[in-house]
């Protein structure tokens, strides 16, 4: 019998449950700056809403989707990434009759049957952002703000922030016939499935991470080359406003991403540090025909998402610490028997209500023991409670990090510990 997880899904616990809730908090407190709102949709969706959006021929709807039919025949896709279930979610709740634009966020898991290897995951963590309802340049300016911000606040400091615009249908219309016609002579070469990428959807053929592809790629025309006076314009004042921002960019000519949803301005966040192809730790870009594909109105949006378990993995590597904001007093109390910890109840009780961090022994391993577990589990004071404190009615604080120890009537003084630990009832 194989009780295993399965593989490319892991367990999170002990420290990465930590630097998860760290990025997690970080990023809520910037949303919130930024007045964006949380969004929670299901893990899956009816299969159309990501084959539509991401593209036929995109690697994750051709070959990842975890993909299976229920008891009553339909198909249903565990979410491959949040974007496609975003745009869901606002045209079926009719999201957009209200202000707009709509600024979401939203965190969870995402699921895609690729290769595990470092840094790649079949199940996985996003942080993500969605802007929709406005091609106001200013607003995909806001999401890489953002995402700057984020990674800024976390301790990353050199990142390298790739941007490209992909241009609009009218851009890509020309663009891919000039495509096409530098592959025509070349497409023996190409893999099988880019082969077929070259009818169905040859922007994909970006995407192929085979070496002889991506060598007949070098010299190809690029998109940035084709594109529209208007498209030019935003992108130019895009880059303006970065500027003004201070965000430092590299314009990657060669960036498309690999979703079919993407139009505009796209972007990623890279780290050379991560000497993996696995070195993206977040991307988004525009998407502004995905609604009125999926049936809703005419909306442009924009948006991002990082990966959480990617960016733990650097932040381990370059020892980045996941700050807590203020480092509480933790107080674990040694009971030394079973009546011992009847009497305790009353102490546990008064400290977690004054919002006190304390636990208490479960086996009595002896104080020595004891002790030592308190200080390696982050306790910085422990209380005991034994038959002479149960006696005299006096608790023994000890002060474990500095080597004191106070001695408090707890009829009279229980308010003394909060003076000892520094906390104010
Ligand atoms: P994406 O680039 O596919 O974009 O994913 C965003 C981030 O998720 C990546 O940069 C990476 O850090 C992480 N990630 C992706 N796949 C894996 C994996 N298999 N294992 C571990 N981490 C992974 C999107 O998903 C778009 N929905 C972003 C977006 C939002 N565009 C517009 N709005």
């Amino acid at each position: 019998m194989n009780i295993n997880r399965p593989r490319g899904t892991t367990d999170i616990y002990g420290e990465n449950i930590e630097y998860r809730n760290y990025i997690s908090n970080t990023a809520r407190k910037i949303f919130e700056i930024f007045n964006y709102k949380e969004i929670i949709t299901p893990a899956f969706e009816h299969t159309t809403v990501f084959s539509r959006s991401i593209g036929e021929g995109s690697d994750i709807v051709s070959k990842e989707m975890y993909t299976f039919q229920d008891r009553k025949g339909r198909l249903l896709t565990l979410r491959p990434e949040g974007t496609a279930s975003i745009a869901r979610a606002v045209i079926e709740n009719k999201m957009y009759v209200e202000n707009l634009p709509l600024k979401l966020f939203y965190e969870g898991n995402m699921f895609r049957y690729e290769r595990p290897q470092k840094g790649r995951m079949r199940e996985f963590w996003q942080i993500g952002v969605e802007a929709i309802g406005t091609d106001n340049p200013i607003i995909d300016v806001e999401i890489m703000w953002i995402l700057n911000s984020l990674f800024e606040k976390l301790g990353f400091r050199k990142l390298v922030f790739k941007v490209n615009s992909i241009g609009c249908n009218k851009c890509r219309e020309k663009f891919l016939i000039e495509f096409k016609r530098y592959l025509e002579p070349r497409i023996e070469k190409l893999c099988d499935d880019c082969r077929n990428r070259f009818d169905k959807n040859a922007m994909r053929i970006f995407d192929c991470k085979k070496g002889e592809c991506i060598n007949i790629l070098k010299d190809s025309p690029e998109i940035y080359s084709f594109l529209c006076d208007d498209c030019k314009d935003k992108f130019k004042e895009i880059l303006e406003c970065l500027e003004e921002l201070k965000i430092d960019y590299v314009i990657d000519k060669t960036l498309v991403r690999g979703f079919d949803y993407y139009t505009g301005t796209v972007f990623e966040i890279i780290s050379e540090d991560l000497k993996s192809e696995q070195n993206a730790l977040g991307g988004g870009g525009r998407y502004d025909n995905l609604l009125k594909e999926l049936g809703g109105p005419d909306l442009p949006a924009t948006g991002f998402a990082i990966g959480v378990d990617r960016i733990i993995m650097l932040m381990k590597q370059l020892k980045l610490s996941y700050k807590k904001d203020r480092e509480l007093p933790r107080i674990y109390i040694i009971a030394m028997d079973r009546k011992c910890q009847f009497h305790s109840l009353k102490v546990l009780k008064y400290l977690r209500d004054s919002g006190i961090v304390c636990d208490i022994n479960f086996n009595n391993r002896g104080i020595k023991k004891e002790i030592k577990l308190a200080e390696k589990n982050g306790y910085s004071f422990v209380i005991i409670i034994g038959e002479n404190e149960i006696k005299t009615g006096n608790l023994v604080l000890k002060d474990i990090r500095k080597f004191k120890q106070y001695s408090i009537n707890w009829e009279n003084e229980k308010e003394k510990i909060m003076e000892f630990i520094g906390e104010s009832v």
